[in-house]
């Protein structure tokens, strides 16, 4: 089963997998350590109590196994959504089927109309994913591709419901 769920303390080891010097190679960040897998972890349930929340750093998980992280940012005028996966799960469909998830966050719950996104031109595998997902190209800026989804008749809540308690899937499909 696929979902995305809350981070809780116990995916820092994890996350050293997902954020490794090969899925990092096009996101301008060095690889993570441990230091910073626990203050990823701080941060994500941090940012889990903020109202309004403007950022939900969430895990993908296959199986009870966290493969993946799918972030939605809604600190800028339109939210973005941004993705990474551990490199030996790439080729699964594991990141579409993360930004259709979002997808349902977005648009669903949170009732957003429009979210953007972005790679590296470098890296195309991740434009496949986006367009697999249903985002449309809008051109190029700094080395960068750009991408949205726009949904027609959308609201922009501010409030939303809080999520369920952390680590605990709330978005799945069998
Ligand atoms: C980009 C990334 C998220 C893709 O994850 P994934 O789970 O392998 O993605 P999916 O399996 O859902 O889809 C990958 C698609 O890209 C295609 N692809 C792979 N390499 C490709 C390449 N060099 N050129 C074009 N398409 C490519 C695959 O064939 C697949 O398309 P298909 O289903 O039509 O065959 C993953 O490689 C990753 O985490 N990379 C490092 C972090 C990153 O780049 N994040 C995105 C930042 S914007």
């Amino acid at each position: 089963m696929i979902g995305i769920r809350e981070l809780g303390p116990g995916d820092a080891e994890a996350l050293l997998r997902i954020y490794s010097a090969k899925s990092t190679k096009y996101l301008g960040r060095a690889p993570m350590d441990a230091a910073e897998a626990r203050s990823y972890v701080r941060d994500a349930a941090a940012s889990a109590v903020q109202s309004p929340r403007t950022l939900y750093l969430l895990g993908l998980d296959v199986d009870g196994d966290l493969l993946g992280i799918v972030k939605l940012h809604r600190d800028r005028p339109v939210a973005a959504i941004s993705y990474i996966l551990r490199a030996d799960a790439w080729g699964r469909g594991y990141a579409t089927e993360g930004v259709r998830k979002i997808f349902a966050l977005a648009f669903g719950r949170l009732g957003l109309p429009e979210v953007r996104a972005k790679h590296h031109q470098d890296n195309p595998a991740s434009g496949r994913v986006l367009r697999k997902a249903g985002f449309v190209p809008t051109g190029e800026h700094a080395g960068f591709m750009t991408y949205a989804i726009r949904i027609p008749g959308g609201r922009a809540d501010p409030r939303p419901a809080p999520l369920r308690s952390p680590c605990v899937t709330m978005l799945s499909s069998p």
